[in-house]
């Protein structure tokens, strides 16, 4: 079932979820309010797993414009269509975290079908009509999409933030990491990738990994939890990371 979502992003860059603000969150420092321009974001969240693949796709619409992003094409895009059809919503990106094949396989037949334009790293081999580097957004009507160039699994590897999710690709999955030892891996490049990109972020946030590996029950978890639970996330010097990496 789709989820949905309420947040308060108070720009440039801080986004508040709802029931955050109910716990107290937001009262405890109010005092950044009068300093910035606040916007109510209503954003609607799907997770769908595949039936022949470990693989996660995901479906984002903001409520305002119904504009719509969908990350990770993989799977079956009749069911994709299908929901993109219930929710009304437009096709605005199809987003890929990287240009492994299990991630990108529906991407030509869904933008035939639904428009929109491929968002992905310039150094993808899908040559992305919308290349994304480290720190630049893109919006679905007043949800910004923020985008961090993680490599590490891929060179073209990229995490992005939407209200309060933040899309993992084979970067990061729930209490694992990606591979960084295959062809176009390097765990040096994932280490701060992870250590230094993602760790940085606030904990609120829900990781939406690519794959769901089960490591955990868990489909989705908080960046704050993952912290304590991920065996991968464990504090390393780069050389220990990598010597991590190697015997996994
Ligand atoms: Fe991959």
């Amino acid at each position: 079932m789709p989820s949905w979502d309420l947040n308060i992003l108070v720009k440039p860059r801080k986004c508040y979820n709802v029931k955050a603000i109910i716990k107290g969150f937001l009262s405890r420092e109010k005092n950044i309010i009068p300093k910035y321009h606040v916007v109510l974001v209503k954003m609607k969240f799907q997770q769908m797993g595949s039936k022949s693949s470990s693989n996660f796709v995901y479906i984002i619409m903001d409520e305002g414009t119904k504009e719509a992003a969908v990350i990770d094409p993989s799977g079956s895009v009749k069911d994709i269509v299908a929901i993109l059809k219930a929710w009304g919503a437009t096709l605005k990106y199809v987003v890929h975290t990287h240009g492994h094949g299990d991630h990108t396989g529906g991407t030509q037949g869904l933008i035939a079908q639904c428009g929109g334009k491929l968002v992905a790293h310039p150094s993808s081999p899908m040559h992305p009509a919308l290349p994304v580097r480290n720190n630049e957004r893109l919006y679905l009507g007043k949800t910004d999409l923020l985008f961090l160039n993680t490599p590490g699994h891929s060179y073209d590897s990229i995490c992005m933030a939407a209200g309060k999710y933040l899309f993992t690709g084979d970067t990061l999955f729930i209490d694992e990491c990606g591979y960084a030892e295959q062809v176009g891996g390097d765990s040096a490049l994932m280490w701060d990738s992870i250590f230094n990109r993602i760790l940085k972020l606030d904990d609120d946030y829900i990781i939406c990994p690519g794959h769901d590996l089960k490591a955990s029950a868990k489909k989705t978890d908080t960046l704050g939890n993952q912290r304590k639970s991920n065996y991968a996330l464990k504090p390393r010097t780069k050389d220990e990371f990598r010597a991590f990496m190697m015997s996994a």
